[in-house]
């Protein structure tokens, strides 16, 4: 184990790794941030809405997983510069940005202020943070230090929290600091799967299947890979996959390998489907690679696969060379548009 840790510092000269492994941290540390910022109760509205890009979006979704039928209301992530035509004066929006700088997250703010909406941020400052002082919006102030797509857990807290003070769903606190626990206890076994993990995948490149609570997580792993291994990486949630992509693996020539995340919660004709699409796939495929989500709760789960995620992509760029946490491509995108 300490020699893969040291594999993967090699290159890490930013301690992505450390960052990654103190999650269960994180998570804590998110709930006594979201309790001193006091947000205030929305009940009357009729939808939550989280507006965030890439790191800091991803909590929405993993939020609306872990609270699955608990939702009575809609919870909906938007990734991009406008709230849906549809969006009522009422809802609850969580404008996420790590950085707080970044354009399509503060167009929304202002949509969102256009629109009636009841506001909350969530970051660590810039222009999302100087504007929301400015309007008296409240803020759950994050820490800085580190690449947003690893303040996860923070934006996944901030999201379950936005369900609550909308009423769409109870607060999950209680779980959240179970799964912290949890994470703890089996930091060492994700360690040695995700290891494992990037030995079966080898170098072909990665589709990651998701379904339910793991469709979101499937999304997660293949933007990791992306961001930190600088990789091509690709996912889709079935069951709509198996009535249309399932067919081109045909082509794959064994390029690509599949990786399905499966959890016990899943319809039992997902879990099905799962089965049937492996071994459909598997002439065709560098692997087919089957990974279950191990916990009691759904946070739990869901925690437990982002982690893993986290690590594999870890692993990628060590095999691949590179530091995981600089992300130069996207830094090019924004400075190309004078986004800052
Ligand atoms: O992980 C990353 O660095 C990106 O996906 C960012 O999260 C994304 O570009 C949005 O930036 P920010 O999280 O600062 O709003």
């Amino acid at each position: 184990m300490e020699g893969q840790a040291d594999d993967l510092r090699a290159r890490d000269s930013e301690g992505l790794l450390e960052t990654v492994l103190a999650l269960p941290d994180h998570l804590r540390d998110a709930l006594w941030r979201i309790e001193s910022a006091r947000l205030r109760p929305v009940p009357d509205a009729s939808a939550a809405i989280v507006c965030g890009m890439g790191g800091s979006a991803i909590g929405g979704d993993l939020a609306v997983a872990a609270l699955g039928d608990l939702l009575t209301k809609p919870l909906l992530t938007v990734r991009g510069y406008e709230l849906p035509s549809w969006a009522p004066a009422g809802a609850a929006v969580l404008c996420s940005s790590y950085s707080g700088d970044t354009e399509e997250t503060l167009a929304c703010y202002a949509a969102a202020e256009a629109l009636g909406a009841d506001r909350v941020v969530a970051t660590t400052g810039g222009q999302l943070a100087d504007s929301a002082r400015a309007d008296g919006v409240p803020v759950v102030g994050l820490p800085s230090g580190m690449p947003p797509r690893a303040a996860v857990g923070y934006m996944f807290c901030v999201a379950t929290e936005l369900a609550a003070i909308a009423e769409a769903a109870p607060a999950i606190h209680t779980e959240i600091d179970g799964a912290a626990t949890h994470l703890e206890m089996r930091a060492e076994a994700v360690q040695a799967r995700a290891a494992e993990i990037a030995d079966l995948l080898g170098d072909a490149v990665p589709v990651f299947y998701g379904a339910g609570l793991t469709s979101p997580v499937a999304y997660r792993w293949k933007t990791q890979v992306n961001e930190n291994g600088k990789l091509p990486a690709f996912s889709s949630p079935l069951p709509e996959a198996s009535h249309n992509e399932i067919a081109g693996w045909e082509g794959s020539r064994q390029r690509l390998a599949c990786v399905m995340l499966s959890d016990v919660d899943q319809h039992p004709r997902e879990i099905r489907r799962f089965e049937a699409t492996g071994e459909l796939i598997e002439p065709h495929a560098a692997a087919v690679i089957r990974v279950d989500a191990e916990g009691v709760t759904r946070t739990a789960r869901l925690l437990e696969m982002v982690m893993l995620g986290d690590l594999l992509s870890l692993h990628l760029a060590a095999r691949h060379g590179v530091a995981p946490s600089p992300i130069q491509a996207i830094d090019a995108l924004k400075a190309k548009l004078g986004s800052p």
